[in-house]
């Protein structure tokens, strides 16, 4: 079944079932400033899931294009399910059926229409909340579902291998749905699919549905309301259930080496791709950094001709951004295989547009081709001229070591941003001094006087208004960590992209559940807190005197002033210019910091709710903290 085939199914499918089909809207959300793009099927329907009748009735369907950028760093990993852009199957039900009729659908059209083997389907369901109970309906609706199969669905808390395994796990927050921090939201019910092989759960099961019961509505204040209307949104992830389909064996198993650009979505411009880099299939399969190129080219240019499509320009802010750094990382990531030329990326362009166009949605795409891909070009033939003098830097350091030194200049002189220097190195096998490079830039920023905007550049790889913000939530975090975890912990390591901020601090046990909630909603708080955030200028002595928080401590003893970024309620006078005693319990935050940051932390709620996504070791006594605003 290719996609074409699938979406027909899927929409005559639900049509049959009363649905009526909605068209597929721009990438671009209208009224929602608040999100940079479309992100699922529910997303510009969030009217009508408030109350607001549907012009069409109560039961709806659609596929819907997407962008999600979350997750950018795992595309083209091994069994990859990621894509900053792919599509969304999905079905609504405005206050009008219920889960036992949208359960029953979901696993009528995985096993009948996608001819899924039924034992091969595990479901997840709420756990439970303070405010929102165990989803008990749910568990009920499924046995009886798997029963009629022969299958007794026992009920878990983990996903597990193994005859004994449970057929439904009860999950928390990965089971609960909404859009952004405001607005419906619900507890879900989620159907994966075992790929027959390895152990660890995150592998081996596949989510390719999800079941959100959007019976609440979160308000500004965050608190759940529930709604007078109980919606159901069902969201399927298109180019999953293709890497599913498409990549079975005999017995039901998923191919080892199998992902979303295994499917005909992809495999022509693959293929293409292969074979232009001069690169096999058999290269392909078993080289990870070939073929993690390889993918992370494909998907981040399909996503940047349809954003483009939509009206976007590559700028420094916003969706220009977004769009910048995909077309920027494209051309880096394929730039050892492509003999530094990145014409092919216009031609590969092209063909997506081709591609996209099949379907009767996108056809407006091939109106705007022309001027689609001249966009793309233009950004890739300026990025080529800073990367391809960088390069030419990099290459004659005859080092295992790139000093912070000509990294720093490399940032200065050509623009140059300090991941793709951190990228062109790792190629190399060569590793770049970080710590130095950080400190010139902050002696940079203290020592140049010219105009506030250039004073504010740098600290940040980039300085995109996200980034931005998730610099300053950065400091929260580790104020939080100090007052809910241990007042000695300390930073450890930051990484920020537009896309999450990723924090290192000293700990040294795994972080619970708990502790991450209240981490959370600690930092949430402060945000909503709308605290101040400013600077002040000082001397080294002092500031480490007054007990201020920083990394590289004693690097910063070198400079003559340190800058020190404070945050704390605007209500409280603070003194202007320096650090005084009196003031000392009025700060909620005091670091060295070469920023830049936001002025007050209510400007970062514009782009959502602060989120931890992962927490993990990164060596003895560190753990490692992504989290993301959603
Ligand atoms: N809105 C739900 C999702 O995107 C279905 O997963």
């Amino acid at each position: 079944m290719t996609s074409g085939e699938l979406k027909k199914q899927f929409i005559k499918f639900f049509v049959e079932r009363g649905h009526k089909r909605i068209p597929n809207s721009s990438l671009i959300p209208e009224n929602d400033p608040s999100a940079l793009f479309i992100n699922s099927g529910m997303h510009p329907l969030v009217r009508f899931l408030l109350g607001e009748p549907h012009p069409l009735g109560r039961r709806l369907v659609n596929y819907q294009r997407a962008v999600r950028t979350g997750d950018i760093d795992e595309v083209g990993e091994k069994n990859s399910r990621h894509l900053t852009f792919f599509e969304m199957l999905g079905e609504w039900s405005l206050g009008d059926y219920g889960k036992k009729e949208s359960l029953t659908w979901t696993f009528e059209f995985l096993t009948q229409v996608l001819n899924l083997d039924p034992y091969r389907l595990y479901v997840t369901v709420y756990k439970g909340d303070d405010v929102i109970p165990k989803d008990d309906e749910s568990i009920k609706i499924w046995q009886d579902i798997f029963s009629k199969f022969g299958i007794e669905a026992k009920v878990g808390e983990s996903f597990t291998v193994g005859p004994d395994a449970p057929r439904i796990i009860l999950l928390g927050e990965d089971n609960f749905w909404a859009v952004g921090n405001v607005g419906p939201c619900g507890p879900t019910s989620e159907v994966f699919y075992d790929k027959g092989y390895g152990e660890n759960p995150d592998n081996r099961f596949l989510e390719l549905v999800n079941n959100v019961f959007m019976y609440y509505n979160r308000t500004k204040e965050g608190r759940l309301e529930e709604l007078n209307q109980k919606n159901i949104d069902v969201g399927w992830g298109l180019e999953r259930i293709l890497s599913i389909i498409h990549n079975l064996d005999q017995n039901g198993n998923v191919l080892d080496v199998n992902s979303v650009f295994e499917t005909d979505v992809f495999i022509d411009q693959r293929n293409w791709l292969i074979n232009k880099w001069g690169k096999s299939e058999f290269e392909y399969l078993n080289d990870g950094s070939v073929r993690k190129a390889i993918r992370v080219v494909l998907d981040h240019i399909r996503a940047s001709v349809m954003i483009i499509s939509d009206g976007v320009e590559p700028s420094n802010k916003d969706q220009g951004y977004v769009l910048r750094r995909l077309i920027r990382r494209a051309v880096t990531y394929g730039w050892k295989f492509s003999a530094g030329s990145s014409d092919y990326l216009i031609d590969l362009g092209s063909m997506c547009i081709d591609r996209l166009a099949q379907d009767e949605e996108y056809t407006f795409i091939l109106n705007n081709k022309h001027r689609t891909l001249s966009v793309l070009e233009n950004e890739v033939n300026k990025f080529e001229k800073v990367l391809s003098q960088g390069v030419r830097e990099l290459n004659k350091v005859n080092d295992n070591i790139i000093s912070g030194e000509l990294a720093f200049r490399l940032k200065e002189s050509l623009g140059l941003p300090i991941e793709i220097t951190l990228e062109i190195a790792a190629s190399q096998g060569k590793e770049v001094d970080i710590e130095k490079y950080n400190l010139l830039m902050q002696e940079h920023q203290i020592k140049s006087k010219i105009g506030a905007e250039k004073k504010f550049a740098g600290g940040l790889g980039d300085y995109s208004d996200i980034s931005i913000c998730y610099h300053t939530c950065a400091h929260l975090l580790l104020a939080g960590s100090k007052m809910l975890l241990r007042k000695d912990v300390h930073q450890k390591g930051q990484n920020i992209t537009s896309e999450r901020l990723r924090y290192d601090i000293g700990y040294p046990d795994k972080l619970t559940e708990e502790q991450i909630h209240l981490l959370e909603d600690w930092v949430n708080e402060q945000i909503v807190r709308d605290l101040k955030v400013d600077f002040i200028e000082t001397t080294f002595a002092k500031a480490k005197e007054y007990g201020v928080e920083g990394m590289f401590i004693d690097k910063y003893e070198a400079l003559e002033i340190v800058k020190i970024y404070r945050i704390y309620p605007k209500e409280l006078n603070v003194h202007p210019t320096d650090l005084v005693f009196e003031d000392k319990d009025k700060y909620v935050s005091l670091e060295f910091c070469g920023g830049p940051h936001v002025n007050h932390t209510s400007e970062i709620s514009k782009f959502g709710r602060f989120k931890i996504i992962k927490e993990e070791s990164a060596g003895q006594g560190v753990r490692r903290i992504k989290a993301v605003l959603v």
